[in-house]
């Protein structure tokens, strides 16, 4: 039998569904709430407040399990390749030999960016942060595929859209970089993968023979595939937010990577490397870090800690800090920030603030020593984030839409003046 939730209100009472995921999590739906009682929730951050109803991404924050549509996500970052895991996120399944061979196919044929757009790159500062200029450049993308404005024009031209979308990011996010250390733009080799055509594009020096390092594309494989999706968060809230408006799918995208670049979501991962530094140029003791965080007249956080949903442990952050004592040793690279976070980690889970707020490290903890290793700058970390959650962001704006979800719209309790008459400047 459906469950019920009753809600008392100055004794009269009030039946609520209760509806129930595929996972057992329950929620109480107040969706009729106003209507029936002429009252409204309030929760601010929406730390309580389901928005949707989704297939994609199961995620249990107390016993650290992450899975997309069903497969766990240690089994994809282990035997898996972003495009296959892009494919799974965005359409629901795995795909066959032959569909993976046709989806990479139509990527890869889409990876070249129109030379007007790189105009555009050029005319930013070369020091203006990566985050920026991507958002800018691929909001431009509705400029140049007008075919994309109408996310409900066709099936095959929302395809369109998402498959280009896949396809130019890597070659946008290179170029912004080669423009930032004034280097010509490298042009997409699609004789390579798409994590290999990335890193190529990043590093290659013109002129010269450029093999990419197997150690290194399969570190950023996974960590590409430990980012791809990850349910209602800031920025694919974000996406589906603005896409509830009927905005095409560049926009909404354009509006994600602008939430995922503050330090609180993936800004964190740029921000916990400096943290790092930090404490490295200031002699190494990760104690004074720790009181700072701990202290409420302090602004500082300890980057790369909490988690909105994970009160255990970030599953990703398992995996990743793993993998990055593997990349620094395959790698040979021997860096001194590692040592820092394996200290503050170990301080922070022995501390009794972190102990009673359920602090773990999360995904950024770790991610930046790998990012580090692998030679990419600091300033385009969450840029690497942005490209690994694409797939997330297309899938969620996607089932948004097939589901014809209303726009999204809360409500508010006004807090300000009662109505009061205007006052002539003189008389004020
Ligand atoms: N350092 C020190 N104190 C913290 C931290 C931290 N990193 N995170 C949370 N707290 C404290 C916070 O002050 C509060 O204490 P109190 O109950 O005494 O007021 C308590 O823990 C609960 O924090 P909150 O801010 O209410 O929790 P939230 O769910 O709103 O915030 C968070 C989650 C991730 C924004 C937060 O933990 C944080 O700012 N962490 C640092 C930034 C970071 O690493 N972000 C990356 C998140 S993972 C990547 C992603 O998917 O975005």
């Amino acid at each position: 039998m459906a469950e019920i939730a009753t809600l008392n209100i100055n004794g009269k009472s009030y039946e609520l569904p209760i509806i129930e995921g595929t996972e057992n999590e329950k929620a109480i739906d107040i969706s009729k709430l106003r209507s029936e009682t002429g009252l409204i929730t309030i929760d601010p951050g929406f730390k309580n407040t389901g928005s949707t109803k989704s297939s994609i991404t199961f995620l249990d924050g107390e016993k650290g399990i992450l899975s997309y549509r069903g497969y766990p996500i240690d089994q994809l970052a282990e035997k898996s390749t972003f495009l296959e895991v892009s494919y799974l996120i965005i359409y629901g399944e795995l795909p066959t030999e032959e569909q993976l061979a046709d989806f990479t196919r139509r990527v890869q044929r889409r990876s070249l960016v129109h030379e007007d757009i790189k105009k555009i790159l050029h005319s930013f500062p070369s020091n203006a942060h990566p985050m920026g200029v991507l958002s800018s450049l691929v909001t431009s993308f509705t400029a140049f595929y007008p075919g994309s404005l109408d996310p409900n024009r066709s099936a095959e031209a929302v395809d369109l859209s998402i498959v280009r979308i896949l396809a130019k990011f890597p070659t946008l996010a290179a170029w912004t970089y080669n423009n930032q250390i004034g280097r010509q733009a490298n042009y997409p080799d699609n004789r390579l993968d798409y994590i290999a055509n990335f890193i190529k594009m990043m590093f290659a020096v013109p002129s010269e023979e450029y093999k990419v390092d197997p150690v290194v594309a399969d570190a950023l494989n996974k960590l590409l595939i430990l980012h791809a999706e990850h349910e209602q968060n800031c920025s694919t809230s974000t996406v589906r937010l603005v896409g509830s408006s009927h905005a095409s799918l560049y926009s909404s995208i354009s509006a994600g990577i602008s939430a995922l670049w503050g330090p609180l979501h993936g800004g964190a991962n740029q921000a916990v490397i400096e943290m790092l530094e930090n404490i490295r140029k200031d002699g190494g003791g990760s104690k004074k870090y720790l009181e700072k965080a701990k202290d409420k007249n302090d602004p500082f956080r300890l980057m790369g800690f909490g988690h909105r949903v994970y009160k255990n442990f970030d599953p990703r952050a398992k995996i990743i800090k793993k993998a990055a004592h593997g990349v620094l040793k395959k790698l040979g690279v021997q860096d001194p920030v590692l040592e820092i976070a394996s200290e503050l980690e170990k301080a922070a889970l022995e501390d009794q603030y972190f102990v009673d707020r359920k602090l773990y490290p999360n995904v950024d903890f770790y991610s930046g020593v790998i990012y580090r290793a692998l030679g990419i700058p600091t300033e385009m970390f969450t840029v690497m984030f942005a490209m690994g959650r694409l797939p997330g962001w297309i899938a969620q704006w996607k089932e948004m839409r097939e589901n014809n979800e209303p726009i999204g719209r809360p409500r508010q309790i006004y807090t300000g003046y009662n109505t009061r008459d205007y006052v002539e400047p003189s008389k004020r």
